[in-house]
């Protein structure tokens, strides 16, 4: 009897949170509501069954004490790459054919549809029951927001039907509706309540809260667009998979289309953008991705993107304001880089008072003066640009800009070299602006990422004298407990920051190779590059024995070629630089300083469990299942280095049809050969 009534409790109260919380219109008065929600409390209370997850009376109004928990995605959520026009697009699908080998002429399936702009979430489900959900946060981790998820009604708690995996993450953008989003303001205005600048910031603000409660009162919806970490996925395409998240429950954008080719793609991006007021809700272009989902796994992801996706962005949103002042701003290779101060504006929802000026060819060639009034635009999260100024309202007055012809922060003469357009700051070292950029640079996300040193920490300690050089940072604690003036006295430490700080600090006393490299700042050498040689070389000294050759044979001679070869065109750019770096002596003895405290982590075999890790090998002939671009790809995921030269360091060579020298050297050297198949055959052992 009172499992029934329990049940019959648990929809009527679904139904009326509905009504109240996603309708705006209550269906029964505060009081009714109240007696039915404590009668089910009592009847669950008193049920040898527990009570369900699933239940309103667990959904609405538990509140989490302190700040969120940290959730770790079971795969980290990626962003997508953008493209902005036509050409962008067919570059997207050329590029993705010849890394397939697809045949350029045959058409590849794709799918498209709109690009919310709302905020991602990652919901797991265990056998098909909502078991936590996240915020994206860094992309690894993100809040915990499962009591808030559970209160959106487009969401699920238990999949309905048969297929159940065992584990999936499901992915999608919370988002609110125009007209949601109005009736909220104007309820907010009346009640002197939060006004929210846009749709997306209402519904960031509406799930980051700790009271699910009030997330529940909010106008939350969700839209399914993908999964993350899965136990097993049901289907092959990411059709079908679309079609199975709508079977077991989710909301899916109802613009979800499948395209033949690049044409289909264009004619959905200019029928969606005709009809992007109508459609109820903010979107900021569109989103195509290969169907086929075993093509995607061969795909795969660069960096921080996936190959097999692309966004395909809206033009960006204009305003037209009025520039202040021009600021030069030092960068950490010397950088002149010209920003204009604006008088504030709004621009698609963001307000925006600084813009990027560039160089002084781009002053020059819009002819830019304090005192214009310019139209600027924002696309994305790109910097805002300045695209014209409105001559009519130029003043009188008005003089050219003149740029600067030494460096604002050093004095030192600031000229351009050869083609380079920007204009750099001469004093290296002796520049403070290059220095501290460095600093910063050192200690950020991507490189030693020391918790508790940020930009601001490094600014306070540079001012006071305490961190002049990279190498300074690793002596901090010892010289503070020489010194007269402690750090825990400083403004915003104390005792227990600064000693979290010391410690933050020892733990990156060791330090994964390519974080190190990356953490030098040097120009072209970035985190991929960075990433490069340290699987290539494996240890920072034979990196550096190497660079020495190119500098003692000037640059012309095998090791540049050695150190060019780790592929890329990039690379040989960045050789140069990395080496002209370690010509400088001042540089080579900075890098040497902070080697006295710190030892680097090459990227060992044990970091990859594959029979392939950390061997070394060279692919030559044509291949007939991989492209290059694939086959090199696939084996550095497994943890291989592949480089273009036979060596007597070479452990594997991979000879296609039509192979030459290289395979006869690697036969000389009696390195050990494959073909194409036994090569696959090995990977996947
Ligand atoms: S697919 C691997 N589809 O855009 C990434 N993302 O710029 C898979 N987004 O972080 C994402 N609408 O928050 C995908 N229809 C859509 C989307 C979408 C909005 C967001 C998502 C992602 C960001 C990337």
């Amino acid at each position: 009897m009172s499992d029934a009534e329990i049940s019959e409790l648990k929809e009527k109260i679904k139904k009326y949170n509905k009504a109240y919380y996603q309708d705006d219109t209550p269906l029964v008065d505060d009081a009714e509501y109240d007696i039915l929600l404590r009668r089910l409390q009592t009847l669950e209370g008193a049920s040898e069954d527990g009570i369900d997850p699933d239940s309103p009376t667990q959904n609405v109004g538990s509140e989490p004490a302190e700040g969120f928990q940290k959730i770790t995605h079971g795969r980290p959520m990626l962003s997508l790459d953008n493209g902005f026009d036509r050409g962008d697009i067919e570059d997207f699908i050329k590029r993705i054919k010849k890394f397939l080998n697809y045949d350029p002429l045959k058409r590849l399936e794709l799918t498209a549809e709109p690009k919310i702009d709302g905020l991602s979430c990652s919901i797991t489900y265990e056998k098909g029951k909502l078991v936590k959900a996240a915020t994206r946060g860094n992309g690894t981790i993100g809040e915990d927001v499962t009591d808030n998820i559970r209160t959106i009604s487009d969401i699920p708690q238990q999949f309905r039907g048969e297929t159940l995996p065992d584990l999936i993450e499901i992915r999608g953008e919370v988002y609110i509706t125009h007209a949601d989003f109005a009736k909220m303001n104007a309820q907010a205005e009346q009640m002197g309540g939060k006004i929210f600048a846009n749709p997306r910031n209402a519904a960031a603000g509406s799930l980051r809260q700790l009271n699910s409660q009030i997330t529940a009162s909010r106008p939350l919806r969700f839209f399914a667009y993908a999964w993350g970490a899965a136990s097993d996925i049901p289907f092959s395409t990411q059709s079908a998979m679309m079609g199975w998240l709508k079977e077991v429950g989710f909301v899916v954008n109802p613009e979800f289309q499948i395209c033949a080719d690049a044409k289909d793609l264009l004619h959905f991006y200019e029928s969606i953008s005709e009809r992007r007021a109508q459609l109820g809700y903010d979107i900021d272009g569109v989103v195509y991705k290969v169907n086929d989902l075993g093509l995607q796994e061969r795909l795969g992801y660069v960096s921080r993107h996936p190959r097999w996706a692309i966004a395909h962005k809206f033009a960006a949103e204009q305003a037209t304001t009025l520039i202040k002042d021009i600021q030069i701003q030092v960068g950490r290779t010397g950088a002149l880089t010209p920003v204009a101060k604006l008088e504030p504006v709004t621009v698609g929802g963001v307000v925006v008072s600084n813009a990027t000026l560039h160089n002084s060819e781009e002053i020059k060639r819009k002819d830019v003066r304090i005192g214009d009034t310019v139209i600027i635009q924002r696309a994305g999260d790109v910097i805002p640009q300045i695209l014209a100024v409105v001559l009519d309202k130029r003043p009188e007055d008005s003089e050219a800009y003149l740029f600067p012809e030494t460096c604002p922060v050093c004095g030192s003469p600031a000229e351009r070299s050869g083609d380079d357009i920007v204009t750099r700051c001469t004093g290296g070292m002796k520049c403070d602006a290059q220095i501290t950029e460095r600093l910063k640079h050192f200690v950020s996300k991507k490189a030693f990422d020391i918790d508790g040193l940020g930009e601001k920490q490094i600014e306070l300690f540079w001012e006071k004298g305490l961190v002049k050089t990279p190498a300074d940072i690793f002596t901090l604690q010892a010289r503070d407990q020489k010194n007269i003036h402690k750090i825990k006295n400083f403004e915003g430490f104390g005792e227990k920051s600064t000693r979290k700080l010391f410690d933050a600090i020892d733990k990156k006393r060791i330090i994964d190779l390519d974080r190190f490299i990356f953490a030098l700042g040097i120009r072209y050498v970035g985190e991929t590059i960075s990433r490069g040689l340290a699987r290539q070389y494996g240890s920072w000294e034979k990196i550096y024995d190497l660079i020495q050759k190119v500098i003692a044979e000037n640059y012309h001679g095998p090791a540049f070629a050695e150190l060019s070869d780790i592929g890329g065109t990039q690379m040989a750019v960045a050789a140069r630089a990395l080496c002209a770096f370690f010509a400088d002596k001042e540089n080579d003895q900075h890098v040497k300083d902070i080697l006295q405290h710190v030892t680097t982590r090459p990227l060992e075999a044990q970091d990859f469990a594959s029979p392939i890790a950390g061997k070394s090998v060279v692919f030559t002939g044509s291949l007939q299942k991989l492209t290059r671009a694939e086959a090199k790809y696939k084996a550095e995921q497994l943890g291989a280095r592949v480089t273009g030269t036979v060596t007597k360091k070479t452990d594997y060579v991979i000879a296609g049809a039509d192979a030459g020298s290289k395979l006869d050297k690697a036969r000389s050297l009696g390195v050990e050969v494959l073909t194409e198949e036994e090569w696959l055959e090995f990977c996947n052992s």
